[in-house]
Parts: C-alpha cells; structure tokens; sequence
C-alpha cells in the first residue's frame, strides 16, 4: 500500500511488450525493485490482457497493479471494453483515467468524468491524466488545463478526492526526447494544485498527489522530482525497458 512518505511511480506499458514471457520477464524486475526500495511505490499498469499473469507473480501489496483505462458502463453489451468490476476482480488497485492516447481517440472531459465516478465509486484509485496540446505564448494553456480539470472531476465527491492521483502530462513531451524543465513542471504543480483547491478547498486538495509523466529518463528523473516538486512519475516507455525503469526507481528511491 502507497504510503505518505512514499513518492509513487506508475509505469504505464501502453500496447507494450507483445508476449506474456516479456511481460512476465518486465513485471519480475519491477517487483524486485519494489520488493528492496522503501521509498518509492509502484504501480505496474500493463494491457489488460496481461494483468491476471501478473497477479499470479506477487502476494501482498508492496506493489499495485492498474489497468490503463476503463469502460463507463458497468457491464452490458460495449464490445471490446473493460468494466471496473472486471479491474477490480483480477486484483487491481489502480486506473489510468484520460490518457492523452485516449482523448486523441475521442475521449471527451464528459466521458473522462463518467469513468472517473465509476471507478471512484467501486474503490479504484485513479491516475487522472491532463495536460495539454502546446505552450502558446499567450498561456492560454493555463485556462485549458484549468478546464480540464475541472470538467474531468465534474461530479467527483469530495470524499472520493484523497483517491485520485493527478498525472500532468504536456502533450507535447509524452515520447519526446526532452522532458518538460523541472521549474516549468514545479509551476504547472502549483497551478493544478491552485484549480484543485478552487474546486474542493485548501484542505482537500492537499490530499491529492501530483505527478508528472512525459519523456521521463533515469537522467531528469531526480531534477524532475526535486526541483518540480511533484509526488511521483508516470513513466512510458521507459517502463518496460527493465534496466531503464530500475535506475528510474534507484533514483527516486536514493532521494529521501
Ligand atoms: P513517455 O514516458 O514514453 O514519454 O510516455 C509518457 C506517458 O504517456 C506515460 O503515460
């Protein structure tokens, strides 16, 4: 289980590996990591199609799994989808809600705010990811962000907000080569952080972890977490890369 002091750093695999041994193989070396470091949590977010294997591998919750989206609807006929319960059942704790990969295939802030009840309301904790398209040079990105955030937690209780995790996640750095500057990233914390307490008061909001997800490495992973400021990574492809992801996790876990 996450605990206070620990930073959390979730690997979001995406449609990676493409055999379950490599999975099994990529899951192995985060649980080992996970097993020795203190300070850091994990969570593992691989397709759906791998998540029961990787059940099978651990006992107890030094490290929590998540599915990387989820259906609106609780069940009925939506071919193709995943429902919460099905999450849920094969032992997952986590959810990554409003990827930047799922809005670009028509993922609304409405439909965002849907999965999040859904997931909220049966227990999941969420990885809310926003961020956006581009910086333009009259920061109007600052009122999309804004924006977003509030239309994607639209109807999210209060007592539900200690279990959403926000991941900030600029469009523009998810699979770049260079991450955001971690004094860009420490800003834009600080200005989810502002939204969030202008939604559910100061209090609340301190409640809620920020992380940060976009072109992150071994080499900014530290610059990322002390000088933004931020709770955590949410790390792509550097996530099934196993010797990449563990001196991700070193790192961080060196920091305290
Ligand atoms: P990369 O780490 O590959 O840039 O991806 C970030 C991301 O989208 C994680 O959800």
């Amino acid at each position: 289980m996450l605990k206070k002091s620990q930073k959390i750093i979730v690997g979001n695999w995406k449609m990676n590996p493409s055999s379950a041994e490599e999975a099994r193989r990529i899951f192995l070396s985060a649980k080992k990591q996970a097993l020795k470091l203190k300070n850091i949590f994990i969570v593992v977010c691989p397709p759906f199609i791998y998540l029961q294997q990787c059940k099978k591998l651990f006992i107890g919750d030094y490290i929590a799994l998540g599915g990387q989206n989820i259906c609106k609807e609780h069940s009925g006929s939506f071919t193709g989808e995943i429902s919460v319960n099905m999450l849920k059942n094969i032992g997952a704790e986590y959810c990554i809600i409003g990827h930047s990969e799922r809005r670009a295939m028509g993922e609304t802030n409405e439909i965002v705010a849907l999965k999040n009840r859904v997931a909220l309301s049966a227990g999941l904790k969420v990885v809310l990811c926003v961020g956006e398209k581009e910086r333009d040079i009259n920061v109007a990105y600052l009122d999309f962000l804004k924006n977003q955030i509030k239309e994607s937690l639209y109807k999210v209780e209060r007592k539900y907000i200690k279990d959403i995790i926000i991941a900030y996640e600029p469009i523009w750095a998810i699979g770049s080569k260079e991450a955001m500057t971690p004094s860009d990233i420490y800003e834009m914390t600080i200005f989810i952080k502002k939204t969030l307490s202008d939604i559910y008061g100061q209090e609340e909001a301190l409640k809620v972890r920020v992380i940060y997800g976009g072109a992150v490495t071994f080499r900014n992973a530290e610059d990322i977490i002390v000088e933004g400021k931020v709770d955590g990574l949410l790390v792509g492809h550097e996530s099934v890369n196993q010797d990449g992801f563990r001196r991700i996790v070193k790192t961080i876990n060196e920091i305290n």
